[in-house]
């Protein structure tokens, strides 16, 4: 046998329980004896048994279920040692006994049954044609199992792959995929032949799913998604969410693994928009505190402050005039550099935010401001220092942000901030399949930066590492620790920007 269909089962149709051979055999006599030896593995042994019960076949006495069982089953026998165009004449036989004869039958389970073998002989088909690389045929087969039988996954994943693979048509592809998907996750339906392990499989369509839609990524491209095609989304987005589903259903898809750290490197959607960020914290605003320290173990706001402290002399830290707390949320960190700080101002974007850090912490900031810290740095220059802990992990390229920073900063003045690093997962693939990434947007909707390209943009606006220090685990997801990294740096006399 040639290559095998993607998700290739053999099995028996109809077990007729073996009847004493009387002298007189009949058709159902050999189908009894086929169907035994192809269950014992004796393929070869089954073919003249379903060869004899075929020529005995008495369209008077014999019903429709043994006929199509007969040449179903001797198809699988032949295409079971390799006789794969006798064995698409076998199915092709089939499928003639059953369109020219079920109108004619009347019972309704007799109907059932007889479609059923029919839908299993045309998967069949599929597979064989699959196999002699005739891949229109192979679609049509395919599609006419799932016609006969809409409850048949393994056909439309079939039909998916024959798109996918053979005839580059990602579109098809895509929407089979997802009829398989949907298939196995719908409660309403029992899928036909059910898949041993489903998850192995739903993660097998979920990254295939992602194949397809990651096949055209031009920037910012569109999809339409089935359920609301009327608001198209981003097609990373979306390829990116197929990829992670893969890796719930089954974390050791390392295809889909290596696919998704692929895809988010430089995810062009540079930033995180406005309105996420800003919906996402006033919908969170006064479960704030609590859901980030206590249920995500959220540490970076601390730990920032304790790498400043080790960034300079920790008896006696430095007063800055005049400092922002850029993405202040409640406070955590504005109250950790509170001591250091002589006028301190709070900004974020969400107003709800900033109402609940002034209920939580009333004395905390000198000033607040509500938006965008890239206006408010440019407009409170020259500020002796910018504090940032968890807030530039929504930005991806961290150009403008790192321009407005240098705009702000007197010289001389400080920028004290964490980012997210890579897992150590992502960090291999990314070094093997794109060695010039800078970022990568992370399943979570933000970003994890690369040490050296924070540097280097850094450079490039005449801000300089004083200090820099891993910071894992600063907050868990899902119970992983998540890789961090803490950024002192300080601006340079001015004019000697690198750019
Ligand atoms: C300043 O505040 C930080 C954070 O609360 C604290 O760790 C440190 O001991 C304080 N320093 C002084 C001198 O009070
Ligand atoms: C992640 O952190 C480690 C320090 O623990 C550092 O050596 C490494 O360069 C960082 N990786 C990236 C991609 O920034």
């Amino acid at each position: 046998m040639s290559t095998m269909g993607f998700f290739r089962i053999l099995f028996l149709l109809l077990q007729f329980s073996a009847l004493g051979v009387s002298c007189q055999e009949t058709a159902e006599d050999f189908l009894s004896l086929g169907d035994t030896a192809l269950s014992q593995d004796e393929n070869a042994k089954a073919i003249p048994y379903y060869q004899e019960g075929i020529k005995r076949i008495d369209p008077e006495e014999d019903s429709l279920l043994i006929i199509l069982s007969l040449h179903t089953n001797h198809g699988s026998a032949l295409s079971s040692i390799g006789k794969d165009q006798e064995a698409a004449e076998q199915y092709q036989h089939a499928l003639t006994h059953y369109a020219n004869e079920i109108d004619d039958i009347v019972e309704e389970s007799f109907k059932r049954d007889a479609t059923e073998i029919a839908a299993q002989a045309s998967f069949f088909l599929g597979m064989v044609y699959q196999d002699l690389k005739q891949f229109h045929d192979a679609v049509e087969a395919y599609s006419y199992a799932h016609v006969l039988d809409p409850n048949h996954w393994a056909s439309v994943a079939n039909l998916a792959a024959v798109y996918h693979d053979s005839l580059s048509a990602h579109q098809k592809a895509l929407a089979a995929y997802q009829t398989a998907y949907e298939i196995l996750t719908d409660t309403q339906r029992t899928p036909t032949d059910a898949p041993e392990e489903p998850r192995y499989i739903l993660s097998q369509l979920q990254y295939r799913i992602g194949l397809c839609i990651s096949h055209d990524l031009s920037p910012n491209k569109k999809c339409a998604m089935d359920n609301d095609p009327d608001t198209p989304v981003s097609c990373k987005e979306l390829a990116t969410n197929a990829f992670a589903r893969a890796l719930e259903y089954d974390p050791d898809n390392e295809p889909s693994k290596h696919m998704l750290a692929t895809i988010t490197a430089d995810a062009t959607m540079s930033r995180a928009s406005n309105t996420y960020i800003k919906s996402l914290f006033d919908d969170y605003a006064e479960n704030f505190e609590h859901s980030l320290v206590q249920e995500l173990g959220y540490t970076g706001y601390e730990r920032l402050r304790r790498v400043f402290d080790r960034a300079f002399q920790p008896e006696d830290p430095p007063m800055f005039q005049k400092v922002v707390d850029a993405g202040c949320g409640t406070g955590l960190v504005g109250e950790q550099f509170r001591n250091v700080s002589k006028h301190l101002i709070g900004v974020d974007l969400s107003e709800a935010i900033i109402v609940e850090a002034q209920k939580a912490r009333p004395n905390l900031y000198d000033e607040v401001r509500v938006g965008d810290v890239t206006e408010v740095f440019r407009a409170e220059a020259p500020l002796s220092m910018i504090v940032a802990a968890d807030s530039y992990i929504y930005f991806g390229d961290l150009d403008p942000l790192f321009g407005s920073m240098k705009d702000g900063l007197a010289s001389g003045g400080y920028a004290a901030f964490t980012l997210e690093n890579v897992s150590q997962d992502s960090e291999e693939s990314l070094t093997e399949s794109k060695p010039d990434w800078r970022w990568q947007l992370t399943a979570s909707g933000r970003f994890a930066h690369r040490k050296e390209y924070v540097m280097e943009v850094g450079k490039r606006h005449n801000l300089h590492v004083k200090h820099y220090e891993p910071l894992h685990g600063f907050r868990y997801e899902r119970g992983e620790a998540v890789r961090g990294h803490a950024f002192i740096m300080v601006k340079g006399e001015d004019g000697h920007d690198e750019l």
